[in-house]
């Protein structure tokens, strides 16, 4: 049984064939509707559970729309209508859970839920964010730069702004697929230092820039994100708003970049907060293919993780 927990558990192998599987399952659907059913329908018979601690708007309806495409059917739960929000165990609701479905999704808060549900479900768990990571953002991220830029094997990739649990599944990503890094944001929001020698063990060049002009020099790739995550405390935003706003990714920012630099965020933005609207919709933009991705990036997972 493959569980999805994050991109630094699971195997470089396994991740290049989700991406190829992605990959070859998009270009099968050209031309047709959102809604048509795929030509092969290996979740027929299969039942899923999405569970929602936090708000969504694209994990929630690409998993849904990933699902119904393969031939499977779907059931979205959100966690404060469970009792889970109410006491119960996360074990035994994995293990009540296992009883009724197939594959179970899980956008929680604390990154010990999803690893205790993996633990006691007997189907496969997949991480649809935490506090921590976010692994299927970086898997269509992944996709939707080779579409444009070929293999990311030996590039530079540069994040600019809050190392958060995005941030976190890039550094993974680095590591694992092989290319370089550079995180340019106020010390106090570095991405987490274990996540940091996770990457350069595996051989990449992880660097810490905090001039962002200097950072995005020759990058094929610029990638920023909210300045306040879900899990972040409305208190703090002021704070991190002072501290971040010199990292914003604005046409200045992304003209020091290479000339073909492509420029991601996973989405929700704040526009002309950490993004400007003339860079989230110009020339480097790809962040609604991005969201595009979401979905066939998540179709080759729950294959993945069902093995079919
Ligand atoms: N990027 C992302 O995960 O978006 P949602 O929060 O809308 O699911
Ligand atoms: N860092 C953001 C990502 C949202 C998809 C958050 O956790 O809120």
């Amino acid at each position: 049984m493959n569980h999805f927990l994050d991109i630094h558990k699971t195997d470089p192998a396994a991740l290049r064939s989700i991406i190829d599987s992605a990959a070859a399952m998009k270009s099968a659907r050209q031309g047709r509707s959102r809604g048509a059913p795929d030509d092969d329908q290996p979740l027929e018979g299969q039942m899923v559970a999405l569970i929602f601690e936090k708000p969504s708007t694209r994990t929630r309806v690409s998993f849904d729309v990933g699902v119904r495409q393969m031939g499977g059917q779907t059931m979205l739960l959100s966690g404060q209508e469970m009792q889970l929000g109410h006491g119960e165990t996360i074990a035994d609701t994995a293990r009540v859970l296992s009883r009724y479905v197939d594959l179970i999704m899980i956008r929680t808060f604390d990154e010990s839920v999803l690893i205790e549900m993996a633990e006691y479900a007997d189907v496969p768990v997949i991480n649809g964010l935490t506090d921590r990571t976010h692994p299927c953002q970086i898997m269509a991220d992944i996709l939707t730069f080779e579409e444009h830029r070929g293999p990311i094997t030996g590039k530079k990739v540069v994040w600019s702004g809050d190392g958060n649990n995005v941030c976190a599944s890039f550094l993974h990503a680095a590591g694992q697929f092989g290319f370089d890094l550079t995180f340019t944001g106020p010390a106090q929001l570095d991405p987490e230092a274990e996540f940091i020698e996770l990457a350069r063990a595996a051989g990449v060049r992880i660097t810490i820039e905090r001039d962002p002009h200097k950072a995005v020099e020759g990058a094929d790739l610029v990638v920023t994100d909210t300045w306040v995550s879900m899990h972040d405390s409305q208190s703090a935003k002021e704070r991190r708003h002072n501290m971040l706003r010199p990292y914003q990714v604005n046409s200045a920012l992304m003209a020091a970049a290479k000339p073909d630099a492509l420029f991601m965020h996973c989405l929700p933005a704040h526009r002309e907060e950490e993004a400007t609207s003339g860079v989230m919709d110009g020339p480097h933009s790809v962040v609604f293919d991005e969201a595009e991705n979401r979905l066939h990036a998540q179709k080759a997972v729950m294959r993945w993780c069902l093995g079919v």
